[in-house]
This record gives C-alpha cells, structure tokens and sequence, in this order.
C-alpha cells in the first residue's frame, strides 16, 4: 500500500502528496456503521444573515481590527444547528456598502432543490445590496457543512463571510465534546490595518494566494480544553479560500469518522488532505488533564501547528483502550456503478506544457484543442473555461445528465498543481485513485493531486443546473469552473 508520496512541481516546490489513510495500523476498530438516521426533527429554524462590512479583531489579527465582511452582528462566525428532518429558513439581507457588491449563500455539501443552491446567475438572482434573498430547505444528511458566497468569492470569502451548518442525529453514543475547528488563514497588512489583495494574478496561475495569518476558530494558536482522557469530537473545517492542508493529530489517538459531513468506517488517522471547503470529523482521544496535543498542517514537511488541545478535569471512572463510536451511516443514494455511465473530466491549466493523455477519449480531444489565452484565464475543464469575471454568461452544461442514473466520473488532473473538485447537489462516492490508496468514503470535494486521476460514482437525483468547480477559489474564478445539468 502506498503511504506518502512527494511529487515535484516544476515550480521547483515539493508538495505533499499523501492525505492517506494508514488503515494498517493500531488496534482495528469496531467498524460497522450504525443505521442511518431517521429524520426525527419536526422544528423550522429560522436564520437571519446580514451580509455587512464590521470591523473585527480576531485574536489572530495581533491587535488590529480589520474591514471584515460577516453575516451577523453577534458573531463573526455564526453557526446555523439543525436536527435532520428540521427546516431551515433563512433570510439574507445584502447590507455590503459598496456599489454592485452582490452576494448569495451557497449551502455547501447541501443535496438541497437547485433554487436554493445560492449560485448567482445559474439559478438565482444575484442579491444587490439593499436586497434580500429568502432560503428555505429541510437538508437531507446529518454531518458538518458550511455556508458561503458565490460570486466575488475570493473577496467575501477572504473578508470573512462564511457560516458553518451542523446536522445532528448522526451520533449513536454521545461523545465527551462535540467542538468545531474552522481553519483559514487571512491576508493581513498589519502596516495599513488592512486586508491585502485577495486576489494576484501569480497566485490565480500558481497554487492561489496564500495567507500571511493562519488561525483556527480565529486564533493563531486555538486552544481547546476538552475532558480529559475522552473521546470527543472535532469537527474540521477548511474555510480558507486556497491552502490545502495536509491534517494529522499530534499527542493523541485520533480517527476519522466523517468526511465531507458523511460517516465513514472509523480509521485511524495518519494524514488527511483537507483542501479548502472539505471537512473531516475527528474522535481524539483527549489528553490527560493538563497535557496537551495539537491539530498540525504537514502539508509542506514541518508540522505547523493549528490547534492545541488540553486535557482538563478529571479522568472517567475506567478508561477503555480508543475505539471510539461510529456514526450513523449517511443517506446518499447507492449508484450501481455496474451499469453507470462513465464520463471523463480533465481539469488542466491553460499554460502548462501538452501533457501525454491517453487517446480517445473525446474530452481528450477536447482539451487538445482548446487553449485559451485571456490573460484572466488560466484554467479549464475539459477544455473549456468560465471566467469569473462574468458569470453572467452562462456557457453549455459541461455534462447532461438523466434524472436517476447512475455516473462515474472519471476525475483527471493533467495539471502539476492540486485540485479539489466541488459538485454542487449531489455527493460523490469515491470509489478509487491511480495514485494512492483511499479507503472508501462519500464527498462532495474531492482533491486531485498533480497527474492523479480519481474515479467518483453518484446518483444524478437532484435535477437541476449543478456548479463543477475546484475551490481553490482563484482557480475556479480564471476558468476552473462549469457546471452539469440533470433532467
Ligand atoms: Cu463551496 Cu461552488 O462551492
Ligand atoms: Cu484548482
């Protein structure tokens, strides 16, 4: 079984390749999944979101208040919780001061009806300022999720506009703490208390802009206190609009038991590559009172640290050897991938050197043939590329697809740079990479890495115009982004 790999860019920069699960090691865990949930809420849960410009001072902002953009007065980063089987109806209000900014919310992993999927032009109206926009929608999984703009999306997302919206009805035994750990990092100009450009045209052709700050739930270096020698909970989310992070836990047992929101078989956690808008749910083990682990990024060799994570109070009664409880098994349609129809996408850079593809297959042809040079592009898939700068005008449906069919989709990266694929809802089952071993697993992001190819099968269930995008943000804003139809 392959375990880290490290490829070389031409860029001359090594880049992480693992996001691994070593499933060979430690004790093997009790992993049969339990029943999936049974819609139990009966509640609406009403949401009001206003999109303003409030200065903020994050503890990692080192002193300064910032021009950040948030959807609430009460915190700057709101979390929406529902029970499954609960309605959410939110109001959006567009309070951005400045002329033209419109936004909408994207309800991301949400298998949602395509008029609240958030996404300005293809299926809504934009929302100008002095405008609202009513959501309303009862999600169908349990699991972690989050919330953000559409359009501008390097910027609002950049200036902080995003939520996190919890499912519950997953857990089969409560754990000790069920704790959010939202990752970004933010582009601080401390000199002119300001943010810098959120977006450079090197970045948007290279791996995106990256941060100068890092934080988790807006601190440099978080610290959670969790009950000692327990297993909790943390639920990871990458919230950053570029970095892709490469997760591992220091100083504490810890597995895996969701991704993108939905169960998976608890394995022990090696690495995970968490590019932005995934999330992975943990269970750690927590230290004991007084001792400490830490959430590290090794994406790029020495572990930087994220979080810190202390053991407070006493220790339970007996403590059992970590295997820690299975979720409920999500609820996403089984596709018979038997008699899927099988469709490439090829998701590639505008510059890069003709990469050797094997031959007929026609989105071979089609990227062959279909270099575009504006200078704000700089990626496509299979061939063909959305600018940002307009979205507005909607090109042809990259795939059409039939109501209740089957797909695989045979996710190729002929780029040298890393790239989480999105699909808007629907939820992938990834079923395997010809570069690494990945244990099986539902997702709604997918992360290629340089020349991988990565097979994903789903029921096309949800009608509607679906974005394809990868969101690294500045990728899908110069050209990496289109979308697939079902009817
Ligand atoms: Cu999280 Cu199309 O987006
Ligand atoms: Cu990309």
């Amino acid at each position: 079984m392959l375990n880290r790999r490290r490829f070389l860019t031409g860029a001359g920069c090594v880049v992480a390749g693992a996001g691994l699960a070593r499933t060979g090691s430690g004790a093997p865990f009790a992993t049969a999944l339990a029943a999936p949930a049974a819609p139990g809420g009966a509640r609406t849960v009403a949401a009001r979101l206003v999109a303003a410009e409030r200065p903020g001072s994050l503890p990692c902002f080192g002193g300064v208040a910032l021009p950040m953009w948030t959807f609430s007065e009460a915190t700057w980063l709101p979390v929406i919780r529902l029970s499954l089987g609960d309605r959410l109806e939110a109001e959006l209000d567009n309070r951005l001061a400045r002329a033209s900014e419109h936004t909408s919310i994207h309800w991301h992993g949400i298998r949602l009806p395509n008029g609240q999927d958030g996404v300005p032009f293809l299926v809504q109206p934009p929302v100008a300022p002095g405008e609202s926009f009513h959501y309303g929608f009862v999600p169908p999984d349990t699991g972690t999720f989050f919330f953000h703009p559409h359009c501008n999306s390097a910027e609002q997302i950049g200036r902080g506009l995003t939520g996190i919206l919890i499912v519950d009805g997953d857990t089969t035994a409560p754990y000790a703490a069920d704790e959010i750990v939202f990752l970004r990092d933010w582009l601080i100009d401390a000199g002119t208390q300001s943010f810098r450009s959120f977006y450079t045209t090197r970045g948007a052709s290279r791996a995106g802009t990256f941060g100068n700050v890092r934080s988790a739930n807006g601190a440099a270096e978080a610290e959670l206190r969790l009950p000692a020698a327990a297993d909790c909970r943390l639920r990871l989310v990458n919230g950053d609009p570029t970095r892709i992070m490469e997760i591992a836990v220091d100083g504490a047992e810890a597995a895996a038991v969701a991704v993108d929101g939905i169960a998976v078989p608890p394995f022990p956690l090696s690495t995970w590559l968490l590019g932005p808008a995934m999330r992975l749910d943990l269970v750690v083990r927590a230290p004991a009172e007084g001792g400490t682990a830490r959430i590290v990024d090794q994406r790029l060799g020495e572990p930087v640290p994220l979080a810190r994570l202390v053991g407070s109070g006493p220790a339970p009664a007996t403590v059992t050897p970590f295997d820690p409880a299975p979720l409920r098994a999500g609820r996403i349609p089984e596709p018979d991938v038997g008699s899927a129809e099988r469709l490439s996408f090829v998701f590639a850079s505008t510059t890069a050197p003709p990469v050797a593809l094997a031959s007929n297959d026609p989105a071979d042809a089609l990227l062959m043939a279909s270099i575009c040079a504006s200078a704000d592009t700089f990626w496509t898939i299979n061939g063909s590329a959305w600018p940002g700068r307009d979205h507005a005008r909607i090109p042809p449906p990259l795939a059409r697809l039939t109501l209740g069919r089957s797909y695989v989709f045979s996710l190729r990266n002929a780029s040298q740079l890393m790239h989480p694929v999105h699909i808007h809802g629907h939820t992938f089952k990834v079923l395997a990479s010809d570069r690494r071993t990945l244990p099986v697993h539902h997702a709604d992001t997918v992360v290629l890495l340089p020349g991988e190819t990565v097979d994903v099968a789903f029921v096309a269930d949800n009608p509607g115009r679906w974005m394809f995008h990868c969101h690294v943000i500045e990728h899908q804003e110069t050209g990496m982004m289109g979308f697939i139809e079902v009817a």
